[in-house]
């Protein structure tokens, strides 16, 4: 799961798609952006996620990095600016292949997740319900 930051809209879509499928697989998240490295997800993200039952407090921070087209099957760009900058750092085909946008992916239409960092606790709010329910889309599109 790649947003800019790694600190508000990925934090969540692991937290999320981890709690769903369980041991099953590994979820994780990274920025394309490197200035909130080591940091945990922003608050907002935090109680949100804590509201809905998901502690995502231990998260830290971590800037992506091209070997993690190595460890991943897939890789989720929350919007279309990560997915080019994502395109950007691919070594080859196979590792281009991986990367998806996210909401694409889960329905079809090509649409961002908002970034809320300079948005209220309503935008945190809506973009948790957007990727509970594109996770949901993706568990059972792909049966994980
Ligand atoms: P994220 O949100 O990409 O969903 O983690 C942002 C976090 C930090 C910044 C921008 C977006 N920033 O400019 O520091």
């Amino acid at each position: 799961m790649v947003c800019l930051g790694n600190i508000c809209r990925s934090p969540l879509a692991e937290g999320i798609l981890q709690d769903k499928v369980g041991s099953k697989h590994l979820v994780c998240s990274a920025g394309t952006g490197d200035w909130h490295v080591g940091e945990q997800p922003d608050r907002r993200s935090v109680d949100v996620a804590k509201r809905r039952g998901i502690d995502i407090s231990d998260q830290r921070a971590q800037h992506f990095t091209p070997h993690l087209f190595d460890e991943f099957d897939i890789i989720y760009a929350m919007d279309q600016t990560n997915y080019n900058d994502l395109v950007e750092l691919a070594k080859t085909d196979e590792d281009r292949k991986k990367i998806k946008l996210f909401l694409e992916d889960a329905f079809g239409e090509p649409q961002p997740v908002p970034d809320p960092y300079y948005g209220t606790i309503a935008d945190f709010e809506a973009v948790f319900d957007l990727i509970d329910d594109a996770t949901d889309q993706l568990i059972t599109k792909y049966t994980f």
